[in-house]
Formats: C-alpha cells, structure tokens, sequence
C-alpha cells in the first residue's frame, strides 16, 4: 500500500513502515503521524503480523516534528489539539515488537519516535540528537523523560541542553542504539533482524514486551511479580508445549502464535 507521507509493505510476519516526506528530511507532520497511526493501528490488528519496522531514507529517519508547522502555533491551540499526543502515543503503546531503522538524521521528535520502539539499529550514517534547545524549546515527544531511563542523567542532560549532534558509535556506547549495521547491506540486514524474531511466537515475543517495559514503571519486587504471573501465564499457551517438546524432540519449533 502506498500513500504520500508513508509507505507500508507487509513481507511475510514483517509490517515495514517508511517515513516518506523527502523534501522535509521526514518531518513529522500531523497527517504524517496520523497516517503512522493508522499504519501501526493496521499491524496491530493482523494476526498475521508479528514484527514492525519503522525505517526513514538514507539521509533522514526523520528531523522532528515539523517546525513550519509549529512556528505559529498558539498555548491554547496546542492544548486543545493535546499536540503531540494522540498520535504519536500509538507507538508507544504499540504491543508488538517495532524496529526503528536509523540512517541519517533523527532529531528531536525523529530521535524521540527511537526511544518509543523497542529495538534501534543504526547505520554508521545515523545522527542522534534532541536540538529542541536551539530553537528556543524544549523536547516535547517525551526525550526528557525516556532518554535518561536509556542513557543515563548525565548524558540525558548533556545532549538535551547543549543540543549536539550525537554519532551512532556514540549513541550505541550510551545504550540508544541496539546495534549497528553496515551501511552497504543495511535494510537487508535490519529484514534479517525483523525475521528472526518473526520465527518466534508472538505471545512470547508481546509478553517480553509488556514486561520489559513495565519495569520501567514499577518497583523492583513488583516487576518481578508481574513477570512472575506473565511466566505462569505462558504455560497455558500452545507455544508453550510446542517449544520445549521441539527442544527435547531436537527439531525446530512449529509455533501456532497462540
Ligand atoms: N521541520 C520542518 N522542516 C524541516 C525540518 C523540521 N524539523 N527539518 C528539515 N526540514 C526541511 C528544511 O526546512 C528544508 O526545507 P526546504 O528545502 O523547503 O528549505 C529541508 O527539510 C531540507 O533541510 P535542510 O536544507 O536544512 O538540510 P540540511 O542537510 O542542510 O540539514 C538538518 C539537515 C541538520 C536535519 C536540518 O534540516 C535541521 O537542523 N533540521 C531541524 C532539526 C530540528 O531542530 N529538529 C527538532 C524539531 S522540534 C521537535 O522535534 C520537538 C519535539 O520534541 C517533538
């Protein structure tokens, strides 16, 4: 399916959104996040769907949210519209596994839409940052917030208010960036990471998202209980029996996702 501000393409269990706005390094417009919206809202209802990649162009994941459409922007218009909520807000709510797929620039709301997936492959190429500072702002997509719990208060605090460009080797030191991947077989390579976890089954893999990310919301000894009861729960599942009869059979696992 194509539209103009995104492109999807469903490659097997493996939902691949594009950022799609060449002419503005892929900023971040309202019709651009609602239409991310409707995409994820798309793959989160295919049972067929297991895996999602969020991937920009070469040159840009994505710059931030779009400034001309910010510049005029009054208190009581951005409190009426709850600006940079609704939408973007359905990625990180997304309950299956996404995959941002960084080259070139992904700034402010471009490195803010990083840190709401789940795992960040980055190209040599890739360009981290949260320049909100330069423009007389604050990041408003949530990086004052989720960076730190990546990176650490020191470097949170150091990228958001110097607003320096931040390179992938050091964004993957500091713990933003899952891995990096060779630009030459970048995409191939990011496809290779979505399939293998479209080999699993997806209660597992929606289960270890709920409960890694809980644990950023919960006291130790409560995010244990809570994986505690999600551990028990996978027991009635299918995948279940299936994977450990597999392992014990010495055969690949034929996983129902169920
Ligand atoms: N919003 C709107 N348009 C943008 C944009 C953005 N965030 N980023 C780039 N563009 C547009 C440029 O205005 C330019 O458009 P025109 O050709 O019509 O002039 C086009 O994309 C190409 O950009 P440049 O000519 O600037 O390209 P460059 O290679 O010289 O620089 C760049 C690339 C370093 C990414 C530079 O464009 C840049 O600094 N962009 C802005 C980055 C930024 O400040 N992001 C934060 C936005 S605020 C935010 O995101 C708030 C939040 O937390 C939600």
């Amino acid at each position: 399916m194509t539209d103009s501000l995104i492109l999807t393409e469903k490659n097997g269990a493996v939902f691949v959104i594009t950022l799609n706005r060449p002419n503005a390094m892929n900023a971040l417009c309202t019709p651009l996040m609602q239409a991310l919206k409707d995409a994820l809202q798309q793959a989160q209802q295919d049972d067929t769907i297991k895996v999602l990649v969020i991937m920009g162009s070469e040159k840009a994941f994505a710059a931030g949210a779009d400034i001309a459409e910010m510049k005029e922007k009054t208190y009581i218009e951005a409190y009426k519209e709850n600006y940079i909520t609704n939408a973007w807000e359905a990625l990180a709510t997304c309950r299956k596994p996404v995959i941002a797929a960084v080259r070139g620039f992904a700034l402010g709301g471009g490195a803010e839409l990083t840190m709401m997936c789940d795992i960040v492959l980055a190209s040599p190429t890739a360009k981290f940052g949260q320049p909100e500072v330069n423009l007389g702002i604050l990041p408003g997509a949530g990086a004052t917030q989720r960076l730190g719990k990546s990176v650490g208060k020191a470097k949170a605090m150091d990228w958001c208010l110097t607003g320096r460009m931040i390179s992938a080797e050091e964004a993957e030191r500091a713990g933003l960036v899952s891995q990096i991947l060779p630009e030459e077989t970048f995409v191939d390579d990011v496809m290779k990471v979505a399939q293998t976890l479209a080999k699993k089954s997806l209660p597992s893999l929606m289960m270890i998202k709920e409960a890694v990310l809980a644990s950023f919301e919960t006291p130790l000894a409560q995010g244990i209980t809570f994986e505690r009861r999600l551990f028990h729960a996978v027991f009635a599942t299918h995948d279940q029996k299936e994977g450990m009869a597999a392992f014990l059979e010495k055969r690949k696992p034929e996983f129902r996702d169920a």
